[in-house]
This record gives structure tokens, sequence and C-alpha cells, in this order.
């Protein structure tokens, strides 16, 4: 059985015991676009959890995810279906003897020759299921319009097989990094979730989530030097993801504290550009440099 939050707080304790750690407004849009029946556009910068979001909804909804995961060029026919060409041909190539071409064709332009994708996949299931599509702006304005039409109608038409209505209406997740600007009209049909940098306080609770046995003053060091990373001027400032991962490797190392030394031998698993090292080496590594 699919579960129905009645209040933001159930959301809450929710995702949590799937694993994920809501802040406010997260959980808030959370239960709005399960009750609302809306789809979710969540935006923000690259690690800060908006694919989790949907994978951890997925688990505490008890909802099967379906991902459409968007690139360039993405079209119609990876996205919603496809025709079956090959077994097509081979329906034709046994065609039998005197069989009208009217018989064969409302054979070959059957469901039997349907190749259903992700989108498609997601309004027929039975079961209501969690749709992810992520990382929507790799993809065109065109695309964008078709999935428009899903979207607020939960319908298409397949101009061989007519209509086709949802069975089941899923949630529905939307990300984005930004890349470019989405569209007004599709912006108006979501509601919005801006998922930024955490506060010091939530990402600590997230990192000693992900590494539970990392002691207490190396989790608080840490926290506190990616903040200050964050600060500086990059061309790309660390994530979330990038603390869960320096996180373990400090735990991997037996680190007991986080010295200017181990920050210099470590510091490429949070900094990923050669001149953002430089950069964080210097005005960082000065700063650790001190307190130590
Ligand atoms: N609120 C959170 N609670 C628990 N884990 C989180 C949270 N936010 C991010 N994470 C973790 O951070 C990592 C990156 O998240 P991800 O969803 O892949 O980022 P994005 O899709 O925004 O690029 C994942 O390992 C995820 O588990
Ligand atoms: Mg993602």
């Amino acid at each position: 059985m699919t579960v129905t939050p009645t209040s933001v707080d159930e959301v809450t304790a929710g995702l949590r015991s799937a694993g994920y750690l809501p802040g406010e407004s997260t959980a808030l849009v959370s239960y709005l676009a399960t009750r609302l029946g809306k789809p979710v556009l969540v935006e923000g910068p690259a690690g800060v959890g908006k694919t989790e979001l949907a994978k951890a909804l997925s688990r505490y909804l008890d909802r099967e995810l379906v991902r459409l995961q968007c690139y360039e060029g993405l079209d119609e026919a990876k996205a919603l279906y496809e025709w079956n060409y090959r077994k097509q041909l081979l329906r034709i190539q046994a065609e039998r003897e005197g069989e009208a071409w009217g018989t064969v064709h409302d054979d070959i332009f059957g469901e039997e020759f349907l190749l259903t994708r992700p989108l498609l996949n997601a309004i027929t299931s039975e079961k209501p299921v969690v749709l992810l599509i992520d990382e929507i702006d790799k993809t065109d304005q065109e695309f964008e319009a078709m999935l428009l039409e899903l979207l607020s109608d939960f319908q298409i038409t397949i101009p061989e097989l007519g209509r086709i209505e949802a069975r089941s209406m899923p949630v529905v997740l939307l990300t984005s990094n930004n890349s470019r600007e989405l569209t007004e009209a599709l912006k108006r049909r979501c509601l919005y979730l801006w998922l930024d940098y955490p506060t010091p306080e939530h990402e600590l609770e997230i990192v000693r989530l992900h590494a539970p046995e990392i002691s207490e003053t190396v989790a608080r060091r840490l926290i506190e030097v990616v903040s200050m990373v964050r600060e500086l001027d990059l061309k790309k400032p660390p994530s979330i993801a990038e603390s869960i991962d320096w996180a373990r490797a400090l735990l991997l190392l037996g680190a007991e504290d986080l010295t200017p030394e181990l920050f210099r031998q470590t510091m490429s698993i949070i900094v990923k550009h050669r001149t953002d090292l430089d950069i964080v080496a210097e005005r960082v590594g000065v700063k650790l440099g001190m307190a130590a």
C-alpha cells in the first residue's frame, strides 16, 4: 500500500526514516506535492540532494521510482514510446499468403509492437509511482513543451492507438542544475523548491548520517572548513556529496583532528579544479595553519 501523508511533520519523519534529512521547505513542498498532485521543480547547485529527494520519497511513499535521466538530444522516442521497427519488419515478412495489408497494419501498430519508455511507463503503471525527470535543463525547449502536455493532462495520444490515459497519478519531481532558464509555462505548472547548500547544523547532521562513526571534533572542523571553502570564489564549490566523501575518507584514514597537513593531503576530495585548488591551498591552508 502506498502512503498518503496527512501532515508536513509526517513527511519530515517519513523522509528521515528513508535516510533523507529534509529542510523545512523541502518537507513542506513534498507534502503539498503529494496532496495537490502537482509536479515539483527542484532547482539548485549540483550535489545538494535533488535526485536523492526523489529516491527518498519513493522509499517513504512506498512507490516504485521511475527515472528519466535527461541529456542533450533526448527525444520522445527515448522518453515516451517508440515502435519496435525490427519486430514490425519481422511481422511483415512473416505475412501470411493472401493476407490483406489492412490486417497486417492493424497488427503491427498494436500494443505488442510498442516499446514503452519511462514517461509512458509512469502513467500507465497500475501502482502509483514516483516519476523523477532528472536534469531537465539538459534537454531543449521542444522537449519541455512535450512534457508540459503530459504533466498537465496525464494522458498522451499515440496516433495509431488513440488516447492513453493515466492509470495512476505519479508524484513527479523534475530537477535542474540551472544550466539554462526553464520556460515560464513549465514553472507555472509546478511547485517550486530551491535547494541550496545547507546550514552548518543541517550539514553536520547529514554527514553524520552517512558517516556515523566520525568523531565530533573532525565532523565539526570539516563542516567549518567546507563552509569556508564555499565562501571563496571557486569554479565549483564543494557540495554535500563532497562533504560526505571527505568525511568517509577522513574516517578511513583514522583522522582524529583536521590538521593543516591532513587538509593539504585530502583537499582534492572537496575541490576538483586545478585553479580552485590553488586558491583553497592558499586561503584556507593559511587559516588552518594559524588555528593549529
Ligand atoms: N538532506 C539530505 N539528507 C541525506 N542525504 C543527503 C541530503 N542531501 C544530500 N544528501 C546526499 O548528498 C549526495 C548528493 O545528493 P544528490 O541527490 O545526488 O545531489 P543532486 O542531485 O542535487 O546533484 C547523496 O549521496 C545524498 O545521499
Ligand atoms: Mg542529481
